[in-house]
């Protein structure tokens, strides 16, 4: 069995994606610091796969342990780095904080990847490097754009750093760039836990119906969009855990083109917060209470992805409905009140 490093797979994307590496049959062995995630996380994946992946609490930041783990870890073979800070407003207020969890971690990930001969790295980017682009639906050769926020800063550094990188030492990187995953397995045993006030749609969606937030703004519906609601491209978490897969078997089997390759991982198609909130409500019966409110500062109009490259070159597409989805979010919503 092919042993891979997930770092930050007690995350939201990692956790998911630990389950898809081990339904297709890799070892994988988990870092992370805890910072937003919790050590229940590993009795979930256990119990959706029947192993208990290897976990070791480690801080990415710190280089000398990163040293000495990879000492100790030198028969992986490929790597999948999620470990990084994520939250746009609070990249803001502490700049220094996420240019080092997001830019020092990767670094580090990276030397001692070179010093240990291993050749293969799945980086999660974002769609966050489009900003609002000219064209929809995005393909990846739109140019990126001036990061609006230092996290969105830290995901243009990391793939230049991948590019540079990849230019002369012996290494194959794909960078992901995810659009915006919601949902949770549909076992519930794993799922997004937002700490404190959630700032994405699904997950304040969720916890409205659940009573634990009163009502859901809608920020804004004066946008230049059919119903005036912003549109994005809402992906099955668990379809971007599957395109991790595809993505690092390219690498295993030596398949890429380059060796330094980017792909969107969306859906290809757009939905309005409008719909988002209908879905839900015909999916699980729930009514939401919501109401519509000034528009969010840093929000673009509307992003969606162009997907035939990872359609094409991976054989890889999203298969899940939206309705699977959001009924997804809220079994696991209702489980995590429940437990
Ligand atoms: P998450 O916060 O749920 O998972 C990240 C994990 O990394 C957490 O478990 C956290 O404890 C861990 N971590 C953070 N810093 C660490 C460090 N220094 N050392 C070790 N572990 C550390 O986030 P997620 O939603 O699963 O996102 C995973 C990756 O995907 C991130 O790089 C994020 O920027 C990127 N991404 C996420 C989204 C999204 O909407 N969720 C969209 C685009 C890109
Ligand atoms: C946000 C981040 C982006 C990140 C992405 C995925 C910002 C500005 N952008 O994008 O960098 O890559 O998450 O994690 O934070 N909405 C409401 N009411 C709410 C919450 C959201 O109407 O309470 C709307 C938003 O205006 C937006 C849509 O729902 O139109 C989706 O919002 P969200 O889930 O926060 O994702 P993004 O804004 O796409």
């Amino acid at each position: 069995m092919k042993k891979i490093l997930v770092t930050g797979g007690l995350g939201y994307i990692g956790s998911h994606t630990v389950v898809a590496l081990q339904k297709a049959g890799y070892e994988t062995i988990i870092v992370d610091n805890l910072s937003n995630s919790s050590l229940n996380v590993l009795g979930g994946i256990a119990r959706i796969t029947n192993v208990s992946p290897t976990f070791e609490r480690l801080d990415l930041r710190y280089k000398a342990e990163v040293v000495d783990f990879f000492k100790r870890h030198s028969d992986i073979e490929g790597v999948i780095h999620f470990a990084a800070s994520k939250a746009v407003g609070e990249s803001v207020e502490k700049p220094l904080y996420y240019y080092e969890n997001n830019i020092h971690t990767l670094v580090y990930v990276l030397q001692e990847c070179v010093a240990h001969g291993i050749e293969n790295i799945i980086f999660s980017s974002s769609c966050t490097v489009y900003g609002q682009p000219e064209t929809l639906p995005i393909t990846e050769t739109a140019p990126t754009q001036a990061a609006a926020s230092p996290y969105g800063n830290t995901k243009q550094i990391s793939e230049e750093i991948l590019i540079d990188t990849c230019a002369v030492e012996n290494m194959n990187a794909i960078s992901l760039r995810y659009f915006n995953p919601i949902g949770a397995h549909k076992s519930a045993e794993i799922g997004e836990l937002p700490i404190g006030v959630p700032q994405n749609l699904v997950p304040y969606i969720t916890q409205t119906a659940a009573g634990i937030r009163e009502k859901l703004s809608v920020f804004g519906d004066d946008y230049d969009t059919p119903d005036g609601s912003c549109i994005r491209d809402y992906i099955h978490v668990m379809d971007l855990a599957e395109a991790h897969v595809v993505a690092l078997e390219r690498l295993l089997d030596n398949k890429n083109e380059e060796k330094y390759e980017m792909f969107n991982v969306g859906t290809g198609r757009g939905s309005s917060v409008f719909e988002v909130i209908e879905a839900f409500e015909k999916g699980t019966g729930e009514n939401l209470d919501y109401s519509v409110v000034d528009r969010r500062p840093g929000d673009v109009t509307a992003v969606y992805a162009d997907t035939s490259k990872a359609n094409k070159v991976l054989g890889w597409k999203a298969r899940r409905t939206m309705e699977e989805a959001l009924a997804s979010a809220w079994k696991w919503e209702q489980k995590v009140r429940n437990s």
